[in-house]
């Protein structure tokens, strides 16, 4: 049977009863905390692939991502809510379908945390090589140690991208020694945040240079570009999806949370909402000061975005003319192009300080996930082994730094968030059956928060997971199976025999494991 293995919900309730574990978070620190995970590279870099593949459409790009974001987390929210425990997904999975789909999602979940790492860590390299190395420091990194080669979609001339790797090492050692950011770190890169992008929406929206006329034509590429063209708005909504991913981690804050019903679903949606907002508001400011039109092929399609072609044309540009798209710090370059170089360079600063951060929340994530596959049996023991003096899992972390150093420093932005959005996608889609599996299953269960509508919102996040997943470009969608077939020779030669539930053992981890550090990074 190989739907079988479904982890009892009750032993999970079990598990959480009578805990000690201290409820301290509100809903507006539940709310800073999902901002806080969320914007990040998305935003501050992405704009300009996303304005490559749509033109001014980004905005509807946006949006698209936002709703399908938001019907996501409203299904996170009311099992999250029901089952406030480690795992995410991962562990809804385990409750609802079995263990053979909640291992596909654990091993999804690896490209959703650890690819979008990498992503996360390229894009903060952007920042770091054009404000803080070059602006104020006059430095320029050459090419061969500031990007991933050519042949891997990289740049002409690219060996390794150096920032991206020592940052991701950097981060992975942090974490390996214990380090977790407080909740008053994260509120103070939060405010950052906000401030910078609230300070670019102001500057932009008010400008002299913004005209209404920049945002036509509003869709270059039109609104569907074809499945697997990753162009057109719908082909930019799927990359962009990537400004919204991480929001799912405040699901896993809900067992700190004080009055989870009510304030796990406010932090939540909350949090996108508040995102959705101001990522277009951001997108129309840059669009409207200083143009969002790809840079089109021969063929009147858009160059793809990351491709030598593209690299090869955003270098006939004077950098003071370049356009958005070929930016990798688009918003302090939009920012300078509009005579607020100083303002411009204080954005890049901001990204500089707060990107890393986001960096740390998903490399966490990742090694919780892994930490809970372990002690479920599904990986081996080895690595949910807790470090006797750091009290961290300190060999999965390292293991799981290591690979996001790697693909940080060999994959160009795009192509990580891409890829991290195909398992993203999947994982948010098994949440929308989850959901509707607990309606059935557990049909009488107490609900603290119950999702309106659960029989239009549980199809609408699966339908719009797939759809968008659709739309990304066919080598990101294509990694996706390719990465699922070798965790089935994983799940099938391995961790099937040895899974503690196959062999009669309910067990169930919280974040509270004896030994283990607890803390949510920007939660205490
Ligand atoms: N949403 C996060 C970002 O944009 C992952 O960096």
């Amino acid at each position: 049977m190989i739907f079988g293995r479904v982890k009892p919900i009750d032993a999970i309730l079990n598990a959480t009863e009578g805990k000690t574990l201290h409820r301290t978070l509100g809903a507006f620190q539940l709310m800073l905390f999902g901002i806080g995970c969320v914007i990040g590279t998305g935003i501050f870099v992405l704009t300009a692939v996303g304005a490559q593949k749509a033109g001014p459409g980004l905005l509807l790009a946006f949006a698209i991502a936002g709703a399908i974001c938001i019907v996501a987390a409203l299904c996170y929210a009311e099992i999250a809510a029901m089952m406030p425990v480690a795992g995410s997904a991962y562990t809804y999975s385990y409750a609802t379908v079995g263990e053979f789909l909640a291992w596909t999602v654990g091993w999804a979940l690896i490209l959703e945390y650890a690819v979008a790492a990498s992503a996360v860590a390229v894009g903060w390299s952007g920042y770091f090589t054009g404000t803080i190395l070059h602006q104020y420091f006059g430095v320029y990194l050459p090419v061969w140690l500031s990007a991933g080669p050519l042949a891997l979609g990289g740049t002409a001339g690219g060996f390794i991208n150096l920032p991206a790797v020592i940052i991701s090492l950097l981060i992975t050692w942090l974490l390996i020694i214990g380090t977790s950011e407080s909740a008053k770190v994260n509120a103070v890169l939060v405010a950052i945040k906000v401030t910078a992008l609230t300070a670019f929406v102001a500057l932009t929206l008010t400008s002299s240079h913004f005209d209404m006329a920049r945002f036509n034509p509003f869709l270059p590429a039109g609104y569907f570009g074809g499945f697997g063209s990753g162009i057109g708005a719908v082909g930019a909504a799927a990359t962009i999806f990537f400004a919204y991913v991480g929001f799912d981690a405040v699901s896993t804050a809900a067992e700190e949370t004080k009055n989870p019903q009510r304030n796990v679903p406010i932090g939540l949606i909350g949090s996108l909402l508040f995102c959705t907002v101001f990522y277009m508001l951001v997108a129309a400011g840059a669009i409207g000061t200083i143009g969002g039109q790809p840079v089109m092929g021969p063929n009147g399609v858009p160059f793809p975005a990351g491709s030598e072609e593209l690299a090869r044309q955003c270098a006939t540009f004077a950098v003071d003319q370049l356009p958005l798209v070929c930016s990798n710090e688009a918003l302090a370059h939009t920012l300078r192009m509009i005579g607020f170089s100083t303002i411009g360079n204080f954005m890049g600063v901001a990204a500089f300080l707060a990107l890393p951060s986001v960096i740390l929340v998903l490399i966490f994530g990742q090694t919780r996930i892994f930490f809970v596959m372990s002690r479920d049996g599904l990986l081996p023991e080895v690595l949910s082994r807790v470090h006797p003096k750091w009290k961290t899992p300190h060999i999965v972390t390292a293991i799981t730094g290591v690979a996001v150093a790697f693909a940080a420093a060999f994959l160009p932005v795009g192509q990580l968030a891409d890829i991290a959005n195909a398992g993203t996608l999947y994982a948010f889609m098994m949440v929308g059956v989850a959901l509707l599996v607990l309606r059935k299953t557990a049909k009488d269960r107490k609900r603290a928060f119950t999702v309106p509508a659960a029989w239009l919102v549980g199809p609408a996040t699966i339908i719009g997971c797939i759809f968008l997943f659709l739309n990304l470009p066919a080598a990101a969608m294509l990694v996706l199976p390719i990465w699922g077939a070798v965790g089935l020779v994983i799940y099938f030669g391995y961790s099937r025999s040895r899974s503690h539930l196959g062999k009669g053992i309910v067990e169930v981890h919280t974040m509270d494991e004896p030994g283990l550090k607890p803390d949510i990074p920007g939660t205490d």
